[in-house]
């Protein structure tokens, strides 16, 4: 079994996509830990009602983002985790953990990318005025939001849609696309080439073309 930990800042309802992956096997792996920046985040208590251990690093008692940064490293070095998922973590990941996370760090995100990175993705397909949008799961390197995508799927933007109908469109499908993408690294069936992510079959199926992506 992998040892998964994941990062929320906030509601944590893809946190708890996870969770519910997990317990109805649709994941092979033991969720070692929540890491929160957000002492009041909702995420907590989805992960105590769980029984996943918590751990706080409470960003505002940190003298500085190196500071936090250095504890929050110690964190995720502690918990060993075979893969680190930020699902809904509001900060940017700096350079130094990215780099010695590499491969081992994934991140959900609200739009398909490289279209609209950063915050209010759902806000900025509304402005632009795209007829599709999505979401996207994607490693995490050093750039924003832009690191070997692994899993995307599209919604159709509606006339009349507003940010919240948008996003709640889209959230539907990261609840599903989220468990798709952990469940194919914890198999052991994603391979980074470049910035490109090859789906290795499932064993037992040959055919190595003309697969769908989950
Ligand atoms: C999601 O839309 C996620 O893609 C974005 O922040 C939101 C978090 O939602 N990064 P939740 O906390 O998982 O409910």
């Amino acid at each position: 079994m992998k040892r998964i930990a994941v990062l929320a800042s906030g509601r944590g309802s893809n946190f708890q996509a996870v969770i519910d992956a997990i317990a109805d096997g649709r994941i092979p792996a033991v969720c070692c830990g929540l890491v929160t920046d957000n002492p009041s985040a909702y995420a907590v208590t989805r992960a105590e009602k769980a029984g996943i251990p918590v751990f706080i690093v409470d960003f505002t008692t940190f003298p500085s983002k190196d500071a936090y940064e250095q504890a929050l490293l110690r964190v995720l070095n502690d918990l060993s985790a075979d893969l680190y998922i930020l699902a809904g973590y509001m900060r940017i990941v700096g350079p130094n953990i990215v780099h010695r996370l590499k491969g081992k760090m994934i991140n959900i995100h609200p739009a398909l990318l490289p279209s609209f990175p950063g915050l209010h993705a759902q806000r900025q397909a509304l402005a632009y005025g795209v007829k599709v949008s999505g979401c996207t799961v994607h490693f995490v390197d050093e750039g924003m939001d832009s690191g070997p995508i692994i899993v995307q799927a599209s919604v159709p933007v509606m006339e009349g849609d507003d940010e919240e109908s948008l996003a709640g469109r889209i959230l539907a499908e990261e609840h599903r696309c989220l468990p798709a993408a952990i469940c194919l690294f914890c198999e052991g069936r994603l391979e980074i080439r470049d910035r490109r992510v090859s789906v290795l079959p499932e064993p037992g199926d040959r055919s190595r073309t003309g697969r769908k992506i989950p």
